[in-house]
């Protein structure tokens, strides 16, 4: 197995996903007492993960030095990187340039970790996220790669097996970011892969030993995780489930009753609809701040789930929380908050459930392939991630009716020219954000003061970063000008093109 200390990256989590990938076992561990965790676990490599510190800053993380001389190999990524320059004789200083997203990295010289590279070509796309850098590598290590902006964004000493690199391999972004884990895990490492796990019966091991004979309730969205939720607990409790499904007013154009199809029609699952759009409303009267809207949110859903759930006697909740969820809500000690999602830290702290997430551990592309192998509808695979908390995230102030009506609009407008194109299944997500900003138009001779609606059509395929979709000309030309014509309060259209990170893929 490879040991993971975690330093609070955004993808430490994914780095173990690649690793499972590998058929490889990891364990995350943390940085205090690394020492005595990996003498009891001996692991055959470490991996030193990214984290929002400085190594210099006062909330700088370390690890024991100890550590570097058990001779098991060490790879550090990112902020690991810099652990490894700073404890290793090397130096480290604050970069003069952020880089976030998308460089280019050329390989200046060979080394086990890039084995295989060099067949490919020389200069590869790569996913940063960091502000210092290291300067000068540790004693004894070579500078295998740079990018325009970090000279050392790459070293390697063989003797030791100790690399470092810049970049972040475990995004699907980073060109052969799998091969650098693969060559590090199973070449450098010498792990052996073994076979792959069998997901769906360990999911549905977990739910028969949290559900036992007890009734349980699930939190229908309409979207991919918690119908896979709600149908993996069907098989395993059946008529001891009821799905709630709760139209929040907040949901798209149509969105109702195509969940209302597919649950009852298609999946035969026991499904009650519930009309919560007065009381999302209300509660949401006033709220601009984006985490208090998910609080709100959340309270709300919750609430609602609490009466229902009464009525049949059920204490437990089944909801299709997924990592990238966990993990930005703060999942991990040393991580960063970037967004309570509604469904993990957007939830009160009392309630009366006991919730259980089967998918906890998983990603949006392990969910998608759970969903494939299990016959879902085709159409509810390749659906659109649509968040839980629905428009009100894509809805920049406060919520109201109006505002619902015009957004609603325009996105059915830029689902429907997306699909025309014959683009939809190629794109994570795409949809349209009432900016809340009021612009300068001139219609028909008039001035007009409206409203300037935004664009996003993006790439992804873990949730942890992700690209804005080179979409044709001709398709946003179709996108903005029947914005503008059919829904009446528009004047301008912009499209988003920031990728994840800096940006992140909802607006708020
Ligand atoms: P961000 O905006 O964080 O989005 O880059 C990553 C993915 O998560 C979805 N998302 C949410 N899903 N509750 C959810 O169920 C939430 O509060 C929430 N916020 C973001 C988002 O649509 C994207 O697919």
């Amino acid at each position: 197995m490879i040991v993971i200390i975690d330093f609070g990256s955004q993808t430490t989590h994914l780095i173990s996903r690649r690793i499972r990938d590998l058929g490889v076992k990891s364990e995350i561990i943390l940085p205090q007492n690394a020492f005595k965790s990996i003498k009891k676990l001996a692991p055959r490599g470490i991996i030193l993960s990214g984290g929002p510190a400085s190594v210099f800053g006062k909330d700088a993380l370390l690890v024991e030095k100890e550590i570097f001389d058990l001779r098991i190999p060490v790879l550090g990524i990112c902020y690991g990187l810099e652990v490894l320059g700073q404890m290793l004789g090397g130096k480290v200083a604050p970069g003069k340039k952020k880089e976030y997203g998308r460089t280019d990295f050329s390989l200046k010289k060979n080394c086990n970790l890039f084995a295989g590279w060099e067949k490919n070509k020389k200069d590869f796309t790569v996913w940063m996220s960091h502000f210092d850098q290291v300067v000068t590598p540790p004693i004894g290590s070579v500078v295998v790669g740079s990018t325009p902006a970090v000279p050392v964004a790459a070293f390697a000493d063989e003797k030791k097996k100790i690399y470092g690199i810049m970049f972040h391999p475990e995004v699907h972004h980073t060109e052969y970011g799998q091969q650098v884990l693969h060559n590090f895990v199973i070449k450098i490492c010498g792990e052996n892969p073994l076979l792959g796990t069998k997901k769906i019966e360990e999911i549905k091991k977990y739910l028969k030993k949290e559900i036992g004979s007890n009734k349980a309730v699930c939190a229908l969205s309409g979207g991919i995780d918690s119908s896979v939720a709600a149908y993996l607990t069907h098989q395993v409790i059946g008529r001891n489930l009821t799905c709630f499904y709760v139209d929040t007013g907040m949901m798209r154009i149509g969105e109702t009753d195509e969940v209302i199809n597919t649950f009852k029609n298609k999946l035969k699952l026991p499904l009650v609809v519930i009309d919560g759009k007065k009381e999302f409303l209300k509660n949401l009267k006033g709220v601009i701040d984006p985490e208090k809207k998910r609080t709100v949110i959340g309270e709300t859903f919750i609430r609602i789930f609490e009466r229902e759930a009464k009525k049949i006697g059920a204490k437990i909740l089944i909801q299709g929380t997924i990592y990238p969820d966990v993990i930005e809500s703060q999942g991990t000690k040393h991580s960063h908050k970037i967004k309570s999602h509604h469904n993990v830290a957007g939830l009160p702290e009392k309630h009366g459930f006991k919730i259980v997430e089967p998918l906890r551990m998983f990603y949006k592309d392990e969910v998608r392939k759970i969903a494939s192998e299990s016959k879902f509808p085709r159409e509810m695979v390749a659906r659109h991630v649509f968040p839980g908390p629905g428009l009100a995230v894509r809805l920049i102030g406060e919520v109201t009716e109006k505002k619902l009506e015009i957004l609603k609009r325009a996105d059915k407008i830029v689902i429907e020219e997306i699909k025309k194109a014959g683009l939809y299944d190629q794109i994570w997500m795409a949809f349209a954000v009432y900016t809340g900003i009021k612009t300068t138009g001139v219609t028909g001779d008039e001035r007009k003061y409206g409203d300037l609606i935004a664009v996003r059509a993006i790439e992804s395929r873990d949730t942890m970063t992700s690209d804005w979709v080179r979409l044709p000309y001709d398709v946003l030309a179709k996108i903005s000008e029947r914005i503008v014509t059919e829904v009446f309060e528009v004047v301008r259209v912009v499209y988003d093109i920031t990728t994840k990170p800096p940006a992140t893929m909802e607006w708020e």
